[in-house]
């Protein structure tokens, strides 16, 4: 038996549909509430420099009332490769945005001008999961302009979702990345929190860059962000439709291989790894007899609950736990692998190249340490697991706003089974539609790089070839997927001979020769 797996129920508390904060610390039992816990977590593992008893006193905060709310640098990281496209003119920005209703937090993030057209193409919002893991996991390793080598050099990537799109990677909730508060009680523990911190985020943002606020939005994500994504499309929604502040022109929203319906998704694990062989079909009968109780504890949490829902977190995580159990080491984002490394890949080049001083000055961080995925937020967010984000949907795709959802096809846990059946039984005016559709090809290259299904605001995408993290396994293809759908394309459209990536390098062209 592998040694992750004598200490697996646990550990697998703080799993989830995620990249995990990868550390179980086995004091936080369940029954303790949110806030009590966080602070007691706080305390053991001191993730918040400098929070002492004083320092939530007044509540001021910092200089969080002084200056402006968003503090923004150019950044001029060392990039070896091409970047396809002259640099001289191209805008990459840090910066922190001091967060509103909150005491004393700072929100970390990056903005990354296209390399495309930046004055045409949208302008994307990434959030990667955890909850707790920073956004510079997709950023360096999935769909930013650059990635880490081993020798600790950036290269660009010749398909950073920045080659057609205006890109904001944000460290959330606070406490991720090198996002931070010096004060406990801005730790966020629902998505009503997240929600809000992002809806003010792009307040000041679209103030700072008005000449942005005109380009299509959209807001998009990974595992996790299965619940930030739905979450945050609501609130700007909401705020459109309020006309409250600065209008935001959501377009649409996207889910990779996220947690979004914990019921559907929970009830789908034993099947999905049956379809993949990965148990047999005792194991399936045996697997399956968890399911009642973790369903009716998720009815018993509900969209308010509390105690319940960690309840339900611990119930239904019996289900994930029993396969792993009898997978043995398999890596649960890509099943073709193995696990190895706390978040079963080695991310450590990551850690070494976000606390490098260089990076850190060039970032403007201080001396603040970068944590890729914070075991405190991830547990502060424990209430929230359970909840099903999938209730908020509806009303936006009636509204026209489009949904994509997709999934690498070998990933376990945020498989694709799961989240194609929660989208099948999303009720909405599309719903039989939807159902009436057919799997349809999704040609990159002329070669089936996937399976997709769509009606009206609604697409599918099941992605060939790759696991958990889309744009690191099948970069070129996922590059496809967002072009087409920011710009109201049928993913199934069949270019008659790879027009995207021919529309990329037209525009490349045109950029050479006038640079
Ligand atoms: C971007 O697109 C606009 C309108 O389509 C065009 O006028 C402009 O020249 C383009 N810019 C570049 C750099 O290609
Ligand atoms: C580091 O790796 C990159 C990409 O593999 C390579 O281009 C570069 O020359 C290497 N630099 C050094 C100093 O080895
Ligand atoms: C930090 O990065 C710089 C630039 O790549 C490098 O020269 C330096 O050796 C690194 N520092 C450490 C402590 O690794």
């Amino acid at each position: 038996m592998a040694p992750a797996k004598l200490w697996s129920f646990l550990f697998l508390l703080s799993l989830a549909c995620t990249v995990s904060a990868g550390r179980a610390n086995p004091d936080h039992s369940a029954g303790a509430l949110p806030q009590g816990q966080a602070e007691r977590m706080i305390k053991a593992l001191n993730l918040i420099p400098g929070t002492s008893s004083s320092s939530s006193s007044d509540g001021s905060g910092d200089d969080l009332l002084d200056g402006p709310r968003l503090q923004e640098r150019a950044i001029k990281l060392d990039v070896v490769g091409d970047a396809g496209i002259s640099t001289e003119e191209l805008g990459q920005y840090a910066g922190y945005f001091k967060l509103a209703r909150t005491h004393a937090a700072k929100m970390f993030y990056f903005f990354f001008e296209s390399r495309g057209n930046k004055t045409d193409d949208p302008v994307v919002l990434w959030m990667t999961g955890g909850p707790g893991c920073a956004s510079e996991l997709a950023l360096f390793y999935e769909n930013g302009p650059f990635k880490i080598t081993d020798n600790q050099t950036l290269v660009w990537n010749d398909y950073g979702w920045d080659k057609v799109s205006n890109i904001i990677f944000v460290d959330q909730p606070v406490g991720t990345g090198f996002s931070y508060s010096t004060d406990i009680r801005d730790i966020r523990h629902n998505e009503e929190g997240v929600g809000e911190d992002m809806y003010d985020f792009f307040q000041a943002f679209f103030e700072a860059h008005p000449e942005y606020a005109k380009n299509k939005f959209f807001v998009t994500g990974e595992s996790y962000a299965g619940h930030y994504v739905p979450a945050v499309a609501a609130r700007l929604h909401k705020a459109l439709k309020k006309e409250e502040g600065v209008p935001v022109n959501l377009k649409g929203f996207a889910i990779g291989n996220g947690l979004t319906q914990p019921d559907i998704q929970y009830g789908a694990y034993a099947d999905y790894a049956l379809d993949m062989n990965l148990i047999t079909t005792t194991d399936h009968a045996n697997v399956m007899k968890f399911y009642p109780a973790c369903e009716a504890a998720i009815k018993l949490c509900g969209p308010k609950g509390t105690i319940g829902c960690i309840a339900a977190l611990v119930v239904c995580q019996s289900i994930f736990s029993a396969i792993l159990i009898i997978t043995g080491n398999i890596n649960y984002y890509d099943v073709r692998k193995e696990c190895q490394g706390a978040l079963c890949y080695d991310f450590s080049n990551l850690d070494t190249f976000m606390n490098n001083e260089t990076t850190r000055e060039a970032l403007g961080v201080g001396n603040r340490k970068f944590v890729a995925c914070s075991p405190l937020v991830h547990e502060a967010m424990i209430v929230d697991w359970m909840k099903n984000l999938e209730k908020g949907i509806p009303e936006l795709l009636e509204d026209g706003i489009e949904l994509l959802v997709y999934a690498g096809e070998f990933d376990l846990i945020c498989n694709w089974l799961g989240n194609s059946r929660w989208v099948s039984a999303m009720e909405w005016s599309g719903q039989m539609g939807y159902a009436r559709a057919v799997w349809e090809e999704f040609q990159v290259d002329g070669k089936e790089a996937g399976l997709t299904k769509g009606y009206g605001s609604l697409q599918f995408l099941k992605v060939h070839d790759a696991g958990h993290m889309v744009p690191m396994d099948q970069p070129k293809n996922s590059l496809e997927m967002l072009y087409r759908w920011t710009r109201g394309k049928s993913l199934s459209e069949k270019p008659s001979a790879a027009t995207l990536i021919k529309e990329i390098r037209s525009k490349e062209d045109s950029y050479s020769k006038s640079a």
